[in-house]
């Protein structure tokens, strides 16, 4: 544990400037300084810090917070690391508070399980590599083309077809057996210790860190189970791990969009291909969890399950949890029958990326896969696959991408928007509650509450007023709770030095990027005679409507689907979408 103090201090030590420079090479620019962003590709630099509010923020990515932030997020790693790594940077000693012996006890159990899984990784990869026992594993990966970079890089291995042969292995390291049978690798029988994986090719599952926290095994013939994973363990909660995410970060975060499948050799086989934003779930389907997790790394995803029924469940499963999410979600349809490994074994890796520019929205094809299965030519199927569509609409969180589909659902069923949200809101929505004004979270990059809010940072008259006219009378949806926030917080000290700070205690990421961008482009507002332009703001804001979206989705009503044009504008769309919700 780091203390509070040496937090702050750290904090106050060091300039922004100084810990970004480190990474990006940056210009003055009027009162921030601007680079290219080093969290996503660009050309031209949106990538902004302030060095009076020691803050930064990506115009482009929409990526920013403070110096902590920021390091987090290019290093990778967690708080308390990030401080560790500033603390070294400005030259100040950081002793940690005392554990409790509690807290040093499972930390030291925490050090002796991964301990174990190394020596396990080494023991596997060892008889994997050399020797007799290894040899029919090295002939079933030459079978399936894996070379020795990928065996490396995977640090695959193999199970010997022996009872106990991790067992001893692991008694001859000095390992206390019952910790690693907490792991679930071996097992204890009334014949004494066992191996959990015999004869079988051995992949170990790392976190994000790249440290071993389970295993999986696969046969090297037909039989079955084809696959036996670790079970949960206190290094191993499955539900929260995607295989590969250490080797897909780097390339997830040049790219900002991972790619999502369903088996190890399904990733092995894109990762040869030189395709690593790649994960895959362990044997289990996706959960909230995992795409909580994308979300923090990506902006977009793209699902790449098997063509099948199940993988088809699996895709519209997942489409619910990234609807649930706002974030971006793309289905990459393999040719029936073909898998990533089977595709690629037979296609250049162009002709994957080629598929993968053609992915479609998930909703979309959602939405299709329904309609052909369901065609809606009578009275009683348009409800039926109304009443399907229904529940996963309401997911999704955005007004846009809500006001597209509604377009496009109502134009496949050849219904009016009116009889759909009537359908809806169970018979109740009338025709003027349309989804822009209906309470969704979905909130513009909104030029006058930009500026509103700028007002409220830095003049506390203008706060007080605003406070007077009523808060929610001036602002709405995100704005409406970073305001409030800001208020609560800016009322106990009126010392606005320590503003970046305040970005720690906002959990949600699209209100640490509404901050961060204020923050960092206020700077017109500074000796301005604060009263006018609040006036100004409160009567345009009253004029204000989304005006282009509605047009794309005019135009996409008329479009054939498969046109060049119309995957064009839902592109356009899409990016219109993302930029909104970032501003
Ligand atoms: P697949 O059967 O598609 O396996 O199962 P795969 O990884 O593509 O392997 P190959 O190419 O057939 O050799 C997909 C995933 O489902 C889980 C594993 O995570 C597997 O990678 N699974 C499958 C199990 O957990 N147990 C099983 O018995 C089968
Ligand atoms: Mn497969």
């Amino acid at each position: 544990m780091i203390p509070e103090e040496k937090v702050r201090e750290v904090a106050e030590r060091l300039s922004i400037v100084e810990v970004v420079s480190d990474y990006v090479p940056l210009r003055r620019a009027g009162g921030n300084f601007l680079g290219l962003c080093p969290f996503h590709a660009e050309k031209s630099p949106s990538f902004n810090v302030n060095p009076a509010r020691e803050i930064f923020h990506c115009f482009g990515c929409g990526a920013g917070g403070n110096a902590f932030s920021f390091i987090m997020k290019i290093e990778g790693v967690s708080f308390p690391e990030a401080v560790k790594i500033l603390a070294k940077k400005s030259g100040i000693e950081i002793e940690e508070r005392q554990l409790t012996p509690a807290e040093k006890k499972s930390q030291d159990e925490h050090t002796q399980f991964l301990r174990i899984n190394d020596l396990t990784t080494a023991y596997y990869r060892s008889v994997l590599l050399n020797g007799q026992e290894g040899e029919p594993a090295r002939q079933y990966l030459a079978n399936r083309s894996v070379q020795s970079g990928i065996s490396d890089a995977y640090r695959l291995g193999f199970a010997p077809d022996r009872r106990d042969g991790l067992a001893k292995h692991l008694r001859s390291n000095g390992v206390d057996l019952d910790s690693a049978l907490k792991l679930g690798i071996i097992r204890k029988s009334d014949a004494g210790w066992y191996d959990l994986f015999r004869n079988r090719l051995i992949f170990p599952i790392r976190d994000a860190r790249g440290q071993v926290i389970a295993f999986a095994g696969r046969v090297l013939d037909a039989s079955l189970p084809k696959y036996i994973n670790s079970p949960e363990s206190p290094l191993y909660h499955k539900s929260s791990v995607l295989f590969g995410i250490d080797m897909a970060l780097p390339s997830i975060r040049t790219g900002n969009s991972v790619i999502i499948v369903e088996g190890y050799f399904d990733h092995l086989a894109l990762y040869r291909a030189g395709v690593q934003n790649v994960v895959a779930t362990c044997g289990t389907a996706l959960t909230s969890a995992h795409a909580g997790m994308i979300k923090r790394h990506a902006e977009r995803v793209y699902t790449l399950f098997d063509s099948d029924n199940a993988g088809k469940k699996a895709t519209i499963r997942s489409m619910e949890l990234f609807l649930e999410q706002s974030l971006p979600a793309y289905v990459i349809a393999l040719p029936a029958g073909d898998d990533p490994d089977s595709f690629l074994a037979a296609n250049p890796p162009e002709a994957f990326i080629a598929l993968r520019d053609r992915a479609r929205p998930a909703f979309e094809y959602f939405v299709r896969s329904l309609l052909l299965e369901t065609p809606p030519d009578s009275v009683d199927s348009k409800v039926r696959v109304i009443d399907d569509i229904v529940p996963r609409f309401r997911k999704i969180a955005d007004s846009v991408e809500r006001d597209l589909y509604e377009k496009e659902i109502c134009r496949l069923l050849g219904i009016t928007t009116h009889a759909f949200r009537k359908r809806m809101g169970g018979g109740k929505l009338s025709q003027q509650e349309s989804s822009q004004n209906a309470g969704l979270p979905f909130q513009s990059g909104d030029n006058i509450q930009d500026t509103l809010l700028a007002l409220l940072l830095n003049y506390p008259d203008a706060r007080a007023e605003i406070i007077r006219v009523g808060l929610e009378t001036i602002f709405s949806g995100d704005y409406l709770e970073l305001a409030g926030f800001l208020l609560g917080t800016l009322a106990d000290s009126d010392n606005s030095t320590k503003l970046s700070q305040l970005a720690d205690s906002l959990e949600r990421p699209e209100l640490k990027m509404l901050f961060s961008r204020i923050m960092v482009s206020d700077g017109y507002i500074a000796d301005i005679e604060w009263r006018s332009v609040l006036d100004q703001c409160s009567r345009s804001s009253e004029k204000k409507q989304v005006s282009s979206i509605k047009d794309i989705a005019a135009r996409l009503a008329i479009l054939d689907p498969d046109s060049d044009e119309y995957v064009q504008l839902l592109k356009q769309a899409d990016s219109l979408r993302t930029r909104k919700s970032k501003l």
